[in-house]
């Protein structure tokens, strides 16, 4: 399948990984892109330039495809070194970047001085035109269905998707829900030259994550996820457990005074200890509503495989077949 995202990432199937931290490590990267979808190492995991470098020098020795970074632009005082991390970036070599959180404008001029393809998640058709507006390649158009940061809007992908592309000139990918070949062909209908999955990687055998992580999220369904942090309007789709349930009774317990100090045991140093060490109760973490559409744990190819043969046939047979009767 060629789409205009394909052509400009220079892969074969219009499949993105999306960066996930503690998740975007090089083995997961790398496993994407060998099977001829787009995998991202997520920048900000690796903490220093030095660990990013390395991570990238990992992920080179296990594949020879496109892969890309995400940087995360986070609102905080004490930020990581991002020059240091786009340093690392440039020096290892990487064409593409994955941008989301704050607005990238500030260093939009590093990247595309260094031939580097930007991609940047939004949540809104407002804020995709922005990043049209200041020069970025491409938009990633994350749902409210999405694990993470569905922003404060709540625009699901049925409405996000043909608003996007009613609006935007640049290519979009549709992230946020996606799982299979449903997915991406309904997503190539309203608009979108391709999709962008989270959680569904989490659950493929290549992610480095402990497996009880992979079962957790096999294991849930579509009405497992709560939202979180939406008083500090820094709203997280996150898994439903025992540290979500204490977090969520806070917020309604202290309503509009609610500090981040309040909340902090249940979303401070969780990734770790969630996806390293299986510790699934210890705070809350990312995860789509998607959920509720994986039940199994392929390998990185088997799972893009399946998906853009399921998605021939659904093109080639279903609505093909629809329109002949
Ligand atoms: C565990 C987890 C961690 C994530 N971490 C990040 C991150 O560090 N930076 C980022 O831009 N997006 C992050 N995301 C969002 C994903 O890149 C992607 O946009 C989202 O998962 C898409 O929704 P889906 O989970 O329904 O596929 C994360 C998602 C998950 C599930």
């Amino acid at each position: 399948m060629k789409t205009r995202i394909t052509k400009m990432f220079g892969v074969e199937h219009p499949i993105i990984q999306g960066g996930m931290h503690y998740v975007g490590f090089a083995e997961l990267a790398a496993a994407v892109s060998n099977a001829g979808g787009l995998g991202i190492i997520t920048g900000l995991t690796q903490q220093t330039p030095e660990r990013l470098a390395n991570e990238i020098a990992r992920c080179r020795d296990m594949t020879d495809k496109p892969i890309g970074v995400n940087l995360t632009f986070l609102p905080i005082v004490n930020e990581p070194d991002y020059p240091g991390l786009i340093r690392a970036v440039i020096d290892g070599g990487v064409k593409i970047v994955e941008t989301a959180g704050n607005n990238p404008a500030k260093w939009l001029p590093v990247l595309k001085d260094n031939g580097i393809t930007v991609i940047h998640k939004c949540t809104t058709v407002r804020h995709s035109l922005k990043a049209q507006e200041i020069g970025c390649d491409a938009v990633s158009v994350d749902g409210f269905e999405c694990g993470g940061h569905p922003g404060e809007d709540d625009i699901p992908n049925m409405i996000l998707l043909p608003r996007a592309a009613d609006e935007l000139e640049i290519p979009f990918i549709a992230s946020g829900g996606m799982a299979d070949a449903r997915s991406l062909v309904a997503s190539l209908a309203m608009g979108a030259e391709g999709m962008n999955m989270g959680t569904r990687f989490i659950a493929t055998k290549e992610a480095p994550v402990h497996d009880n992580v992979k079962a957790a999220i096999v294991a849930a369904s579509e009405l497992d996820t709560r939202l979180v942090m939406r008083p500090l309007r820094n709203t997280e789709r996150v898994l439903t457990n025992a540290a979500v349930d204490r977090l969520l009774q806070k917020e309604h317990d202290l309503g509009a005074n609610i500090r981040f100090e309040d909340i902090a045991p249940e979303v401070t140093d969780v990734y770790p200890k969630v996806m390293l060490d299986g510790d699934m109760d210890v705070g809350a973490w990312s995860c789509g509503m998607v959920a509720g559409l994986i039940d199994d744990i392929p390998t990185c190819r088997e799972l893009i495989d399946r998906i853009m043969a399921e998605a021939e046939t659904l093109v080639r047979h279903r609505l093909e077949g629809l329109l002949a009767a």
